[in-house]
């Protein structure tokens, strides 16, 4: 139990580093909640129109969730891995820093797939720019990958890491919800857009 509570412990640490909030007050461009969609993560960064820090955002936000899951992995062994991982998806969404009102967790997911499943997020990126460069939106193309990355990995049988990513899924589109009314709406801000 110990282990698990470490494990939990230093996965939400990790996920509750806000990189989109941290990098564009550090540019002096501000409260990155306070435009487009209010949102801390890499597509709204890319809204302040500095394509750099979107990416920055985007890799952090990723790498945050696999130094978890490494992390974890490396001291106490795969399960603890799951839950740092897990845990670091829970920091990033409801970082105690921010009273609890985080991002919306794509970036992390496929940063911990790549600590759980390394070769899915070849799979997660070709549905991503797949959707993307036909909608335009990175809202739905997110849904999308999210959406068949546990059923892929439950398919080919890994069964316990579909399961937690399963729950993550369910997390994010619930995050998601104003940007599916806004999908559904037709009013959905498209790639790189300031709206
Ligand atoms: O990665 C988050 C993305 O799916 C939606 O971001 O800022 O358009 O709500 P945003």
């Amino acid at each position: 139990l110990p282990l698990a509570l470490a494990s939990l412990l230093l996965g939400y640490l990790l996920g509750s580093i806000p990189f989109g909030l941290l990098l564009t007050r550090a540019a002096g461009l501000g409260d990155v909640r306070k435009i487009g969609s209010g949102n801390i993560g890499a597509t709204n960064v890319l809204r302040t129109g500095n394509r750099k820090l979107a990416l920055a955002t985007l890799l952090l936000d990723a790498f945050k969730g696999t130094a978890a899951v490494l992390l974890a992995d490396a001291a106490f062994g795969a399960e603890a891995g799951l839950i740092a991982g897990f845990a670091a998806f829970l920091g990033h969404l409801f970082p105690v820093w921010l009273g609890f009102k985080g991002g919306k967790g794509v970036a992390t997911y496929i940063g911990i797939l790549l600590g759980l499943a390394p070769w899915m997020v070849l799979v997660f990126a070709a549905i991503w720019l797949t959707i993307a460069f036909l909608s335009r939106y990175s809202s739905l193309s997110a849904l999308v990958a999210t959406l068949v990355i546990p059923v892929a990995l439950w398919i080919l049988g890994a069964e316990k890491v579909a399961l937690v990513l399963a729950l993550m899924t369910i997390i994010t589109w619930w995050k998601h919800k104003p940007n599916i009314e806004r999908l559904i709406l037709g009013t959905e801000s498209k790639i790189g857009k300031k709206g």
